[in-house]
């Protein structure tokens, strides 16, 4: 047993719920604190007095100066296995050109799949390592990873064994997300729905018997697939057991009454989301996702959260983070940009990019700081948890715990 501490304030979050609004008054803060850990799990959160006092022969790690501690951080949706970058879309978005208009002429999703099947298995998971490890050190202990830049059975495998090799190779956890149902690839000879077919004939049983990912995604877009097209490849998804998610409602609706039909984890994105479309999720159990990042990275809308919230639905907030519409990786300034904007409370906010993006991620052993749970956890140099989201993402943690480990910053 190893006891660390002390530490100013220790935001647990604890029994605070699912679904809903939450105030800044519930959030649960111990002040003077301690962590008391086993291998990789939590034993008990506490005053640091009363910790030390009830675990007399545990090992002690005393801390040096003031710190604030914060679960993990959970980041439930990224694209971070890719090749090239995409600077040259920025510019011209900026210029004046649509998103769409980009992706109708060459640029755009097909372009960095051009980029990533450039790339060997092996030079994919270095760039899986040097993001995840990126995003770790500004606190994201656990990150899901699509593919979806491959578009055929072999371009999306190598993606996705990329993925679990990078897994392998560094101290965040990665979970695996098939994203195949991103676009049709231009060299494609077939409609969308053969496309789909040839997924799920070709696809599915590899995913399976690599034990790759145990997770569905797909583009429901005008652009990319439609929620007719879409209902069979997500209904064979269901046949194997394949956990859902969605992109849902960027640009056009239709994605979002996909997943809560489909009984998505969630629904992604929702800048277009309208009153129905913010009812319906809020009825289901299907956790709402939003992806600031990709509104700054287009200058488009912020996905309607404070109003998902006030409906009661589960709000998770995510970074997107992908060489197209979100290039900028940054979770926590990300978040703190949203909050600003939705009106999202602290305690909203904490709650969004930890345990409820870990529900996201179908996880339940992470995103508190309580006994039983995973030992990932962050410490930041500060007295107060407020400075976290105040500073935008430029106070960064100065130590991070993953699975009971220093890993350090
Ligand atoms: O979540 N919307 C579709 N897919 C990604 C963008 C991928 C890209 O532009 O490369 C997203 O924003
Ligand atoms: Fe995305």
């Amino acid at each position: 047993m190893e006891l660390i501490g002390p530490i100013s304030q220790l935001v647990t979050l604890q029994d605070l719920p699912l679904k809903g609004p939450i105030s800044d008054s519930a959030l649960p803060v111990i002040s003077n604190a301690g962590i008391a850990i086993e291998n990789s799990t939590i034993v008990a959160v506490d005053n640091w007095d009363l910790l030390v006092a009830r675990y007399p022969t545990a090992s002690i790690t005393a801390l040096e100066g003031a710190y604030v501690a914060v679960p993990g951080y959970i980041d439930c949706h990224t694209h971070i296995c890719f090749g090239g970058n995409r600077a040259r879309d920025f510019a011209l978005r900026n210029a004046g050109v649509s998103y769409l208009e980009i992706a109708q002429s060459g640029g755009g999703i097909w372009d960095t799949v051009t980029q990533t099947r450039k790339c060997t298995e092996q030079e994919l998971t270095q760039i899986v390592i040097k993001n995840a490890n990126k995003h770790l050190q500004s606190g994201v202990t656990t990150i899901e990873v699509k593919s979806g830049y491959g578009l055929s059975i072999e371009e999306e495998i190598k993606m996705l064994r990329a993925i679990y090799k990078g897994n392998n190779e560094t101290a965040a956890d990665l979970v695996a997300t098939c994203l195949a149902a991103h676009l049709k690839p231009k060299d494609f000879n077939g409609s969308n729905e053969a496309y789909l077919n040839y997924l799920v004939t070709n696809l599915f049983p590899v995913l399976r018997s690599e034990n790759l990912t145990n997770r569905i995604d797909a583009f429901v877009e005008s652009s990319a697939f439609s929620v007719d097209e879409i209902a069979p490849y997500l209904q064979a998804a269901k046949a194997l057991n394949f956990d859902i998610t969605i992109h849902a409602d960027q640009f056009t609706t239709g994605g979002s009454q996909v997943a809560v039909q489909f009984g998505a984890l969630s629904a992604d994105h929702l800048e277009a989301s309208g009153d129905k479309e913010i009812e319906a999720l809020a009825q289901s159990n299907t956790i709402a996702v939003a992806l600031p990042g990709a509104s700054v990275g287009l200058g488009c809308s912020f996905a309607p959260a404070r109003k998902i919230l006030n409906k009661g639905g589960a709000l998770a907030i995510a970074s997107d983070w992908n060489p197209g519409s979100a290039p900028m990786g940054d979770l926590v300034c990300q978040a703190s940009i949203l909050a600003t904007f939705e009106k999202i409370t602290t305690a909203e906010v904490f709650s969004g990019i930890t345990f409820r993006a870990a529900a996201a991620l179908n996880l339940f052993d992470r995103g508190r700081l309580v006994a039983g749970n995973k030992a990932d956890f962050i410490l930041y140099p500060t007295t107060d948890y407020r400075d976290i989201l105040y500073y935008q993402g430029s106070l960064r943690p100065s130590k991070i715990w993953k699975s009971g480990k220093l890993i350090g910053a």
